[in-house]
């Protein structure tokens, strides 16, 4: 019975494991959700051993739930959350602070110090990146810094750093692996993406020891066996990407021109560059998609820190919904001559802005104002930011035109009424594939094709089917007005 795949999504509120069969169908899930900490205003940590229970009961659940055990799994494909860092002690596999997630801002200050220093061209010029609190680098430096002992453990080489996919190799394989790919390498703020090596002098910028970092390797690759101990047998982990990557590969956008943008926690925009790493002009990131076979595919990436997280806020803060897919339908019933703009600076903006200090604002409030009118305001919000990153993405890659179509997916793309937003405010077709498990996909590819169980590259993007395509249908003049209404609100929005 061989031949399944198991795919490990960890994300920033839920780990899933998806059990897939070698006709690439899902065959079983396992998902639990863990607790959110926010210790401080603008600080966000999830217990690394609550990452790791919910990980291994969803593996155990998934391979339970398909009726089959460790030996008919071919090969497990990891994808997670990016970013978010852990620093661990090498010997027992214990972290020394809890994870600081992708979210954070405790590190905006030493961000803002090191732009003083006139640092953040050496960083964007090595790294596609930008100085900003999201990326890895800063967060595992303040771990360092503010952990007592925690920078002489580093030093004399006790302690082990990385993203949550070498937190979870380094668990899966019993302490036997410490390895990253080159994607979740390529959000750290240390790693050089044109050369493809950690950068001894980002490293020394932030003072992080390189002997704590993994060894970074192709997506597609060998990054161990689990501990028999775990799963009842050992099971090959042959692919890894961070999360965004996953889903671009589960898009099948293996083409320059090519994107995708995923609507789940935040809204992350994949744009295919091909070998070519491109320089942003317009504050969007340049970073890996993939690398396979020691060769690089660039992206250029928009990253939105809240687009799913608003739907959340309006369900468990507003309380205007129960459920997060009713959000479409109360939008639905909003008052179209109302000009109500949320913008979701809830945790700052990212691309194009990167205004860490900004704080969410509501604009165009009458007393006729009710939840429908948040509710719309919300999911424009994310339609909005979508919109500015494709007018970025048009302006710093010439041959994006505007015959480009979006493939998306994440949780908020069931609604239909937030697609249809999308298209109409974007001017531009909007494609909403049948699998919308994109991101499990993607890493099940990446481990499927290693293991020789799933189809290569091209066999593998004629299988991606569309469900429906939504044409933009919004009348230019109406069109207009919103944009330059949202484009004023950011405006007011934004801390300097
Ligand atoms: O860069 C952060 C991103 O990887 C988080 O993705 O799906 O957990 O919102 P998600």
């Amino acid at each position: 019975m061989s031949g399944y795949i198991l795919a490990i999504d960890q994300g920033t509120t839920s780990s899933r494991a998806i059990v897939f069969d070698k006709d690439m169908k899902v065959v079983a899930i396992g998902q639990k959700e863990f607790a959110q900490h926010y210790p401080a205003s603008g600080w966000v940590e999830h217990d690394p051993e609550e990452i790791w229970s919910t990980v291994v009961w969803s593996v155990e659940t998934a391979i339970k739930k398909a009726g089959l055990s460790a030996g008919d799994i071919a090969a497990i494909g990891i994808t997670n959350q990016r970013e978010t860092v852990v620093v661990w002690d090498r010997k027992t596999g214990k972290a020394v602070h809890n994870t600081i997630v992708w979210q954070d801002r405790r590190t905006a200050e030493m961000c803002l110090e090191l732009k003083d220093r006139g640092l953040e061209p050496i960083f964007t010029a090595k790294t596609g990146l930008l100085l900003d609190p999201y990326f890895s680098g800063t967060k595992i430096a303040w771990i360092l810094k503010n952990v007592e002992g925690a920078a002489g453990r580093a030093d004399g080489g006790e302690l082990l750093a990385g993203t949550i996919d070498s937190f979870l190799i380094w668990r899966l394989t019993g302490g036997k692996v410490h390895a990253t790919d080159a994607t979740n390498a390529s959000r750290t703020l240390v790693y050089n993406i044109e050369r493809n090596e950690w950068d001894e002098e980002l490293l020394g910028i932030l003072g992080i020891p390189a002997a704590m970092l993994p060894q970074v390797k192709d997506c597609a690759d060998d990054f161990g066996l689990t501990d028999e101990a775990l799963f009842g047998g050992p099971i090959p982990i042959l692919g890894v990407a961070g999360d965004q990557q996953a889903a671009t590969i589960g898009q099948a956008c293996f083409e320059p021109g090519m994107m995708k943008s995923t609507y789940g926690t935040g809204c992350f925009a994949l744009l295919n560059t091909g070998d070519k790493l491109v320089r942003s002009q317009n504050r969007l990131l340049g970073t890996i998609a993939y690398r396979l076979d020691g060769k690089t595919t660039y992206a250029l990436e928009g990253s939105i820190f809240i687009a799913g997280a608003a739907v959340q806020w309006l369900r468990d803060g507003l309380k205007v919904i129960d459920k997060a897919g009713q959000s479409g339908e109360l939008a639905a019933q909003a008052d179209e001559t109302q000009d109500v703009y949320l913008v979701p600076a809830f945790v700052g903006l990212g691309a194009p802005h990167w205004d860490a200090n900004a704080r969410g604002a509501i604009f165009g409030l009458t007393r006729n104002t009710g939840p429908a009118e948040f509710a719309r305001a919300a999911l424009e919000a994310v339609a909005y930011q979508t919109h500015d990153l494709l007018m970025a993405m048009h302006g710093d890659w010439k041959a994006a035109s505007s015959a480009t179509v979006l493939r998306v997916d994440g949780g908020m793309v069931a609604s239909d009424w937030t697609m249809q937003r999308l298209a109409d405010l974007l001017d531009a077709p909007v494609d909403r594939p049948t699998i919308l498990e994109t991101t499990a996909l993607g890493a099940a590819w990446l481990a499927g094709s290693r293991a020789g169980v799933w189809p290569g590259q091209a066999t593998f993007a004629k299988s991606w089917a569309l469900d429906r395509r939504f044409e933009p249908a919004m009348d230019s003049a109406l069109r207009e007005r919103k944009l330059a209404g949202w484009q004023d609100a950011v405006r007011r929005t934004l801390s300097a």
